[in-house]
């Protein structure tokens, strides 16, 4: 296989120097790195760190070499890959309305081969109806985003704005790089569809767990894989993700909001919100329908609670899906689950009722189906429709789920 080529572009920004590791991280998988920068990049950190760490030369004016009166063209044409990390509001800018008054935004106009941005700033810049309205307008020319993280940044505000991850930008350039050579990939549709984008998406996943005591709880076995392939997909298709999951041991897809929670009623409080601003709801979580009146909070010990241990009062759980539900807007699409071992398609119908859902995802329990798997067979339940699927994977569930979604 020919050595891939990424074109890193560094922007003016704080988060500047952690293009370095970037830069070393894309290295140790066998890429070929050149950078570019901004004048302002440089102020950031010096060109020498990266012409040390790339051993290229390191460009950030049009016309610095006048024997190369093209070389933006010239980088464009010979990258596989250009990743602007960090990409600051104004290059972000620059590129969703297609201006090239420099080096960085000439680049990624004349690119032929995929583009990522990865943004970093202020969480005002980032919450700016014009910010985010060039980040629509970038996903929906194909342009790759790794949404920035939340937490505590430079400037002493909190919120979302810190650059993502350095390995989750790292994981995402190489799998954009090396899919290029397998459009044999179909488990999710095209990144250039985006035909969600601008939609706040809310899902559940994973099972809850109610303790009994310090030891001990009540649970299933969610594993999390079909909430987690349902947010992957909504991402990739331009939504904006927020993903409420009880514990499980599987990373969350990049650039979705992560809320983790462990019992049915954190698991409701922290849907409260984002599911007032969602357009799509999709609780696929496996959740306790009961849990223990009281839980202790040291070990119970046999031979001295053996009264708390044998009879274990439960009380119910409140029920998610209904509760948010019953509230629901008109323009809102509420999507629940159904796992069920008999009757699957009749106990859907009936829960497309109680839990006020638009759609029943219902899915048969047993026969290695359903709970942990990767593959499974499902039936999408409307109020005058049933359509089953033949089994296929958990990603391809989650994309003709989401189609299925856009039909309502
Ligand atoms: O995580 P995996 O290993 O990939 O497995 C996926 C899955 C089997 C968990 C998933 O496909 C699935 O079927 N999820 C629903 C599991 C279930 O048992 O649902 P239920 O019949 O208890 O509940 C019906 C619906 O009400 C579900 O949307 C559930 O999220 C919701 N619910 C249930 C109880 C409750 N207290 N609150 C709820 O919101």
């Amino acid at each position: 296989m020919d050595v891939k080529k990424v074109l890193l572009g560094v922007t003016g920004g704080i988060a500047a120097y952690k293009s370095a590791e970037i830069c070393r991280a894309l290295q140790k998988k066998g890429i070929d790195v050149r950078v570019i920068m901004t004048e302002n990049a440089t102020r950031f950190i010096s060109p020498l760190t990266f012409v040390a760490l790339s051993g290229h030369d390191v460009h950030s004016d049009l016309f610095e070499d006048p024997k190369e009166p093209i070389l933006h063209i010239d980088l464009a044409r010979d990258s596989d890959l250009f990743l602007i990390a960090p990409c600051t509001a104004n290059m972000l800018a620059k590129i969703a309305n297609g201006i090239a008054d420099d080096l960085m935004s000439s680049t990624a106009l004349a690119m032929a081969s995929p583009v990522i941005v990865a943004p970093a700033m202020n969480v005002h810049m980032y919450e700016n109806a014009a910010t985010q309205h060039n980040l629509c307008v970038c996903r929906q020319r194909g342009i790759h985003i790794v949404e920035p993280a939340q937490g505590r940044l430079a400037c002493g505000d909190e919120g979302r704005g810190k650059l993502a991850d350095v390995d989750d930008i790292v994981s995402y350039a190489s799998s954009v790089l090396f899919s290029i050579d397998d459009a044999s990939d179909e488990t999710c549709k095209e990144e250039d569809d985006h035909d969600l984008c601008g939609m706040k998406i809310l899902i559940t996943a994973g099972p809850t767990v109610e303790p009994i005591d310090a030891v001990r709880s009540i649970t299933n076995r969610s594993s999390g894989k079909m909430g987690y392939a349902i947010a992957d997909c909504a991402k990739r298709r331009g939504a904006d993700v927020v993903l409420v999951s009880g514990p499980v041991s599987i990373d969350a897809p990049a650039g979705v909001d992560l809320i983790k929670v462990e019992t049915a009623e954190e698991m409701l409080s922290s849907c409260e919100d984002p599911f007032t601003q969602s357009d799509i709801a999709v609780f696929c979580a496996a959740v306790a329908d009961l849990r223990p009146l009281k839980s202790f909070d040291r070990k119970l010990k046999k031979g001295i609670d053996d009264e708390a241990l044998s009879t274990i009062d439960l009380v119910p759980n409140p029920d998610i899906i209904a509760t948010l539900a019953a509230k629901k807007r008109d323009d809102q699409v509420v999507v629940g689950f159904a796992a069920e071992t008999d009757d699957v398609i009749e106990n859907a119908k009936q829960k497309l009722n109680a839990k006020h859902a638009d759609m029943i995802v219902a899915n048969k329990v047993g026969g290695g189906l359903a709970f942990g798997c990767d593959d499974d067979e499902v039936s999408f339940v409307t109020e005058d429709d049933v359509l089953s699927l033949p089994l296929m994977d958990k990603a391809q569930i989650a994309d003709r789920l989401l189609d299925q979604v856009l039909k309502c």
